[in-house]
């Protein structure tokens, strides 16, 4: 049931842990809509070339606060794009000078620009272990790449055959598993005792593969970790909604052109950043716990990152559907903005 009497709510401000803001014009057109609304974000480093040093991710970093609308107190956390060449004590450096906030490792092949990424774990453990004993942060995107393993089991593969032993050889690692789409992640995070926590995207608590594949493909959907069955949503719902502090948001706003969305192998990544917000608040109330909004966007992620939430507040007020626009401009080409499906009511003041 809606929060039918709650019509206005302040939050402290969200901070994103998640995020694809891309370089260049790319960069320049996205960074507002995220700016706009979120403390700090965590800043995905699959570029091409990917940013894998601290000299990489600073000289992004600088990129950013260039790019960034003039007033803005934003902070980007960044990352480093973990290869089998990775060096522990660039790491190290890199954490000590406040230049990466965490790590990021992509199976190599999951997903868009991880080729770089990592085949065999055996060979990252120096890193991993260094990142233990500093408390730094691994962000894993979870899923096997092999392909004879069907592209929906793939996430629930990967606890068994990647996360499990990982943490057993790691156990002091803090791990956020991202961006989880099924009920087998949830309910390995929630069995977990400690150093392991979960985000969860907007899209993923608002779309099921149906409004992927049924009645005609839809593009604009289509993301990795692809959205699962219906039963898996309801469950991402249910955790994020439930105030656990080991889930938290991280939008995976993954912004391409409509031309490279729109071809015959079109690019996975869905664009929320301007609606997240409205997004997030629509299914908060609809599940009756607008309440637990603040726990999810701006609590959890600082608390496990070992960092204060944001000082300040934003508020949302209900009232008559929101307008944002279809696309936003950029100098490559339009990108879509995320579709819900149903008409938002709240906005950020
Ligand atoms: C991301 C991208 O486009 O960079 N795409 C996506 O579907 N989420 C990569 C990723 O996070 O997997
Ligand atoms: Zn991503």
């Amino acid at each position: 049931m809606p929060d039918k009497n709650i019509t206005e709510l302040t939050i402290r401000r969200p901070d994103d842990w998640h995020l694809h803001l891309r370089d260049r014009a790319m960069l320049r057109a996205v960074l507002p809509e995220t700016a706009r609304h979120f403390g700090r974000a965590i800043i995905m480093p699959n570029l091409v070339p990917p940013v894998v040093t601290s000299a990489q991710a600073e000289a992004y970093r600088g990129r950013i606060m260039d790019a960034l609308p003039a007033g803005s107190d934003f902070t980007p956390l960044m990352t480093l794009y973990l290869t089998e060449a990775t060096d522990p004590e660039d790491v190290r450096a890199a954490h000590a000078a406040g230049i990466a906030t965490a790590v990021k490792l992509y199976p190599a092949g999951a997903t868009t620009n991880s080729a770089s990424g990592v085949h065999d774990f055996e060979k990252v453990r120096p890193v991993l272990e260094v990142m233990a004993e500093i408390g730094m942060p691994l962000c894993v995107h979870g899923e096997v790449t092999d392909s004879e393993i069907d592209i929906f089991d793939r996430e629930a593969t990967f606890i068994d055959r990647v996360l499990k032993p990982l943490r057993k050889k790691v156990p002091d690692l803090k791990i956020v598993m991202e961006h989880v789409t099924t009920q087998d992640a949830v309910d390995y995070v929630r069995d977990s005792s400690k150093n392991l926590a979960a985000t969860i995207t907007t899209h993923h608590l608002i779309i099921n593969r149906n409004h992927i594949l049924a009645g005609g493909i839809k593009p604009h959907y289509y993301c990795l970790p692809v959205a699962k069955r219906e039963a898996h949503r309801v469950a991402l719902v249910q955790a994020a909604v439930s105030g656990d502090k080991r889930f938290f948001l991280g939008t995976d706003s993954a912004p391409h052109t409509d031309p490279a969305k729109l071809q015959p192998c079109g690019c996975a990544g869905i664009f929320t950043a301007p609606n997240t917000m409205s997004c997030l608040a629509e299914v908060f109330d609809a599940a009756g716990r607008l309440r637990k909004l603040e726990a999810f966007a701006s609590l959890n992620g600082p608390a496990f990152y070992g960092l204060p939430a944001n000082a300040d507040t934003i508020t949302l007020v209900k009232g008559d559907p929101v307008t944002y626009p279809a696309h936003i401009a950029t100098d490559d080409g339009p990108v879509t903005v995320f579709d819900p499906g149903f008409d938002l009511h709240w906005r950020v003041t």
